[in-house]
Parts: structure tokens; C-alpha cells; sequence
């Protein structure tokens, strides 16, 4: 029987690099010790190279729960996404690329996602073939979460992407780079299919929090942001989900004790306790990009 109760921690833009290695080891040991789950939402290597990855996959072999991730901008860098990828499965991350995985009642739908702005300043496919060719990677990202999402049969789907779905949570950022740093396009498929919480980085200097225009809890958990704005936590969010409870539709943010989801429930989580409360030894290091 699955646990009534999941926790989720998240994380994004570690920017591993070859020198990196034990840099984030008592964090992941954190990590490990408040969650059942780690999500990885892109950005993990810093140049995209295979050798930051090993480096990354030998730190990631040490943790004892299963890990959940992403590709981010960032792991395109040297063309070797693949060798990425493959790199990580090795150790037993689960790598999603328009995937779906499921865990203790929990459905997962990962895509790198792309940008392209949002709402009314969203780039159109319009005009020159590059411009199309730039706007269909947005709308085929959008596809494969969508059928990413369609293999889910869970009472709760939690998605994670690189790029952000809304505005709100790359605000802070400068505004000339908003449509760099995600697209609307992917906020369709959360909607379609009453996705339970998203989770994202790429926006370094973005907002933490904000919501689809339904109400869906979309969580920017950038390294450098969680950094920023919880400076007395390690660089990590953790959340509780509650399975084998059909009207609760939400997810506990636990550290702030704020609750997201856009159905009421009784229960009570002024009780809960974090166990991460103490701060990380170590850091990573802050890429200008994102
Ligand atoms: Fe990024
Ligand atoms: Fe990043």
C-alpha cells in the first residue's frame, strides 16, 4: 500500500560542473532524509558535457530515494544531452523527455520545455520559417507533456519542466528576457488534465511561487532563487501530497506551512515539521545564464 502521505522535495539549476563533485553531497543527504521523492527540474550540468554529469552521477549515486528529473538549457550545451541523460539513467535517476512515471500513487510528466513568451506577447508562428521552426518547439514541447500526462492514470499528476509555464514565476528577472525564460504553451496540458503542482528553474532571479490561470500551484525552485529567498533553509522546497484522499487536491508547502490547491480541506497542517531545518554546508555556484 502506497503512504497516505508523499513528500516531495525540489530542485533545479545545480549547475554542475567538473569540479564540482561532493559539492551538494549533504544537501542530496538532506534531501534524502525529509523525502520520499527528489525532483530535478533541469540545468544540472553547467556546460552540458558528459564528464559534468559523471561528476554529478557519482553524488547522486549516494541517494537513497528515487530521483525524478528533467533537462535543462543548459545540458544542450555541448550536444551531448544524450550521453546526459543515459549518464544519469545509469545511476537510477528516472530521466524524463515526455515521459510519465509513477510512484506511491504520484504520476510524473517531465519535459525540458522552451520559451516563446506568454499570454498576449507570446511569439506566434508567423512570417519566417525559423520563426515557425522556433514556435513549433514550444507547441511540440506542449505536445509531449500533453502525452506525457495522458499515460498518468493517478489520482494526483505532478509535472515538471525546465522552462516556466507562466509569467508570474519569472518575474524579478529583467523584463526584456520574460520570453526567453518560458512559454504559455505549456500551461494548456496543466489545465487539460488538472495537474496537481508544477515544478521548474531556468529563471534564476524569478519569483518562487505563482499559479496557472486556473489555480494550479507552479513553483519555481531555481538553486539561486530558493538561495535568495530563503536564505535561513537549504536550497531546497519540500511539499506533502496526500494520496487516497479524492477531494484533496492539494500540495503542503512544508517549512512556510503555506497550502496550495484550488480545493478546500479540513486538514489540518499547522502539525507538520520540517526536517531540513538546519542550513547546507555547501553551495553551488551561480551561472550568469540561466
Ligand atoms: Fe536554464
Ligand atoms: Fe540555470
Amino acid at each position: 500500500m502506497p503512504p497516505n502521505v508523499v513528500r516531495l522535495a525540489a530542485l533545479a539549476d545545480i549547475h554542475y560542473a567538473k569540479n564540482s563533485q561532493g559539492q551538494l553531497a549533504s544537501l542530496f543527504a538532506q534531501i534524502a532524509e525529509s523525502a520520499d521523492v527528489l525532483i530535478l527540474a533541469g540545468d544540472l550540468t553547467d556546460y552540458g558535457q558528459i564528464d559534468e554529469a559523471r561528476v554529478l552521477a557519482k553524488d547522486l549515486a549516494t541517494v537513497k530515494i528515487p530521483i525524478v528529473a528533467v533537462l535543462g538549457n543548459h545540458d544542450f550545451e555541448s550536444g551531448q544531452e544524450k550521453e546526459i541523460s543515459q549518464t544519469l539513467l545509469d545511476v537510477g535517476v528516472h530521466m524524463l523527455d515526455g515521459d510519465a512515471w509513477e510512484h506511491h500513487g504520484i504520476g510524473f510528466a517531465g519535459v525540458r520545455g522552451f520559451c516563446g513568451g506568454f499570454g498576449r506577447g507570446a511569439l506566434g508562428p508567423w512570417g519566417e520559417k525559423i520563426i515557425k521552426d522556433f514556435v513549433h518547439e514550444a507547441v511540440q514541447e506542449a505536445l509531449k507533456l500533453e502525452s506525457a500526462l495522458a499515460r498518468l492514470k493517478s489520482e494526483h499528476r505532478v509535472v515538471l519542466m525546465h522552462y516556466s509555464p507562466i509569467r508570474a514565476t519569472v518575474e524579478g528577472e529583467s523584463p526584456e528576457i520574460f520570453p526567453f525564460l518560458g512559454s504559455s504553451r505549456l500551461e494548456e496540458p496543466l489545465t487539460r488534465f488538472d495537474v496537481t503542482a508544477v515544478f521548474h528553474g531556468h529563471a534564476h532571479k524569478g519569483a518562487p511561487e505563482g499559479a496557472t490561470q486556473t489555480g494550479i500551484p507552479v513553483f519555481n525552485v531555481a538553486h539561486a532563487v530558493l538561495q535568495a529567498t530563503y536564505p535561513d533553509r537549504p536550497p531546497f522546497r519540500l511539499f506533502e501530497v496526500h494520496t487516497g484522499e479524492a477531494q484533496d487536491h492539494t500540495v503542503t508547502s512544508i517549512g512556510d506551512r503555506s497550502r496550495w490547491g484550488r480545493r478546500s480541506s479540513d486538514r489540518a497542517d499547522g502539525e507538520q515539521q520540517s526536517r531540513s531545518a538546519s542550513p547546507p554546508a555547501t553551495s553551488t555556484s551561480n551561472s550568469t545564464s540561466t
